[in-house]
């Protein structure tokens, strides 16, 4: 599959079996390039090529101080701009590797190869790069796709849990967002799905992507369409705030989709009938859709501070029904209601 944005495409490959095995990781790939782990992901691909530098796991380490390790370690390795940044890992390293790549020479190669489902669907796909900063989630980081990301679903099998279904909310809200086929196979293929069947994984990571690729082709910066990939996201950051980051990404925004659901059906717009299934899925595959145990005046408030409000009002991800979303401005009462 190719996405393709205004000043580069991205090649994406899919598939099961031999990135774990160390096939992509041949002596003249590690000479042109530098490779990027966290501690957990640095195990899980055979030895490590020659060109390799290990980062501490974790959000807490998605730091500009990380970033200039692998600016370092580059520099170190005489790594020219034609040489590559190859990140191996989850969201994080996969965010840090393109910041630095896009950083590093004014722009050198980006390879992403991605070990967990959420980077797999989201954070490898549409070239947001990112560290966290002064307190704020990935505040700072330029727009830099990579020329290459090289997916191996066999990576699933040794990621926890709770992280596996981070990872499935994101392709949730891709089904949702407008692929029948994807929300059929979530439906019919749960059983599957949930015990990583390798069968099945490589075409479900591949509509995710899809679906992703639809919306950041038409709108790599955010200024119009690509918000509809927030669909729960509203919600889920402001219990992320009031939480403190306890607890998932994922289970926030399966939470939030939830919440969207119920506020859409409120206001008239989303179908009954939808937003009964929608719940139907989301609690088949382990959310908690219930209201978490935090003060809902509190979650209003981190809703109306939230980065994506505009002109004062919260801006929502709503649906009709499936693949028939738009925004809207929430009213601050029934918002008041949903979080009760
Ligand atoms: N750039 C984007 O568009 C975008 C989109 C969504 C999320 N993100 C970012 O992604 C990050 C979250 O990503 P994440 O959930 O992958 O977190 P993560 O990178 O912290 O990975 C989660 C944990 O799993 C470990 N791990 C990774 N692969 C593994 C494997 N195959 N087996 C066992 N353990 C493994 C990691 O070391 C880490 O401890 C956040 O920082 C978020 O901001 C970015």
């Amino acid at each position: 599959m190719e996405i393709r944005f205004p000043e580069r495409t991205t090649r994406v490959e899919i598939r099961s079996g031999g990135i774990r095995r160390g096939r992509w990781f041949s002596p003249d790939e590690g000479t042109a390039s530098l490779f990027v782990f966290d501690s957990n992901t640095s195990g899980l691909a055979g030895a490590l090529p020659p060109a390799s530098i290990v980062l501490p796991s974790g959000e807490r380490e998605k730091t500009l101080r990380n970033v200039e390790s692998i600016l370092a370690g580059a520099l170190e390795r005489g790594l020219s701009r034609d040489g590559r940044i190859v990140g191996v890992g989850g969201g994080v390293v996969c965010d840090m590797a393109a910041l630095a790549a896009s950083l590093y020479m004014r722009g050198c190669g980006l390879v992403l190869v991605p070990t967990t489902l959420l980077a797999m669907v989201d954070a490898a796909i549409g070239g947001k790069t990112g560290v966290d900063f002064g307190g704020y989630k990935n505040i700072v980081g330029p727009f830099y796709p990579a020329d290459e990301v090289r997916i191996d679903t066999d990576f699933l099998s040794t990621l926890p849990d709770a992280a596996y279904r981070s990872g499935l909310a994101e392709v949730i809200k891709h089904a949702l967002l407008g692929d029948a086929e994807l929300y059929r196979l979530l439906r019919e293929g749960r059983a599957g799905i949930l015990a990583r069947d390798n069968g099945l994984l490589p075409r479900m990571v591949a509509r995710a992507i899809a679906g992703k690729k639809g919306y950041v082709e038409r709108d790599l910066r955010e200024q119009g369409v690509r918000a509809h990939l927030n669909l729960g996201h509203t919600f889920a950051h402001a219990l992320e705030t009031v939480t403190g980051y306890r607890g998932s990404h994922g289970d926030a925004v399966g939470w939030g989709i939830g919440r969207a659901m119920a506020y859409g059906e409120r206001a008239g717009l989303t179908e009954p009938g939808y937003a009964c299934e929608v719940r139907d899925l989301l609690l088949s595959y382990g959310f908690q859709l219930e209201r978490p145990g935090v003060d809902s005046g509190r979650l209003a408030d981190a809703m109306t501070r939230d980065k994506k409000k505009r002109g004062g009002a919260v801006r929502l991800v709503l649906q009709r029904t499936l693949g028939d979303t738009e925004l809207q401005d929430a009213d601050p009462r029934l918002l008041a209601e949903i979080l009760a």
